[in-house]
């Protein structure tokens, strides 16, 4: 793990060479136009570098805009963005990835990556995912949402192991079977629903934020870098954005990581991979 205390430039170095930031703004349920530009803009100014978004939801554009306008180097940002589970398939996903392509204004993406398994479908997006990696037209390529299996079917496949598994990541849900076939293949793993969609009322977590001195969202986004794992916190209010910014610069206790994995109860607040039908 390299730079774990760099705050924003730095981070793990992808199985394909590139680097990836520890830190990104996610934008699910952060409405197109003014409100995803100023939410992109805030936290370019507060120092992060990578934005979350997706085809699925629906604020390419204003994500586009802002990067425009945010005044830092396109190239010092890292933008990622998803083909959602209609667009799957081979021709589909060079389609949908074209679409996304204009909506954000970008010549390259850095990390493009399918959105869920979707059943008798993921195959082929896999082999999309993998062209455009060698059109130059996607930096990394990687998966979101997949279970061992699912990782294991598209590797035997195509030979291609993911850069990244954007999976739902959390102290009520540690995730230890993908973490630990992800560190043995090589695989960047990535918290979504980092802050437990705001529910951070646990009093253990209460309790070690007070000794530290710290907020329950820093200790728990401090608690995924501890792990290695990169973390992608939503939020459209500033003084949020900056908040959750700040955990590069204190270190949990051994003892504490692993009273945070303790509260460990396999719950999700979003769908299970293996049972979804969206
Ligand atoms: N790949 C996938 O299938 C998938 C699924 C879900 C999410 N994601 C990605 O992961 C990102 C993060 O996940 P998420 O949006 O589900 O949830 P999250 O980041 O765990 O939590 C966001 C919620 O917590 C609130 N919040 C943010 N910072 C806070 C703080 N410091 N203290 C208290 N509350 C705070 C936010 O409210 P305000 O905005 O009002 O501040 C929002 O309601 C998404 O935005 C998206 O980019 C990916």
């Amino acid at each position: 793990m390299s730079d774990l205390n760099g705050p924003f430039s730095g981070g793990p170095t992808l199985n394909d060479g590139a680097t990836m930031p520890w830190l990104g703004l996610g934008v699910w349920q952060t409405k197109d136009g003014e409100e995803v530009i100023h939410a992109v803009k805030t936290a370019v100014e507060t120092g992060y570098r990578s934005i979350d978004t997706a085809a699925g939801y629906n604020n390419e554009e204003g994500v586009g805009q802002a990067i425009r306008e945010c005044g830092v180097p396109r190239e010092e940002l890292f933008i990622t963005t998803k083909v959602r589970n209609p667009d799957q398939g081979y021709e589909s996903t060079l389609k949908a990835f074209e679409i996304s392509r204009k909506k954000l204004g970008l010549d390259v993406i850095d990390l493009y990556l399918i959105h869920w398994p979707v059943a008798g479908k993921y195959r082929d997006t896999w082999k999309a995912l993998i062209h455009l990696q060698k059109e130059g037209l996607v930096r990394s390529i990687g998966v979101s949402n997949f279970q061992v299996h699912h990782l294991q079917d598209i590797i035997d496949d195509t030979g291609v192991v993911p850069a990244v598994n954007q999976i739902e990541f959390h102290p009520l849900l540690t995730q230890r079977e993908v973490l630990k076939f992800a560190k043995a293949h090589d695989i960047q793993v990535e918290a979504w629903s980092p802050l437990m969609q705001g529910n951070l009322d646990i009093p253990l977590l209460k309790e070690i934020a007070e000794r530290y001195g710290k907020t329950v969202a820093q200790i728990v986004l401090r608690w995924d870098l501890q792990q290695g794992v990169i973390t992608i916190p939503k939020s459209v209010h500033a003084e949020r954005i900056v908040e959750n910014a700040g955990f590069f610069d204190f270190t949990l206790s051994d003892d504490d990581v692993k009273a945070i994995e303790g509260l460990n109860q396999n719950h999700r607040f979003g769908p299970d991979p293996d049972n979804f039908n969206f």
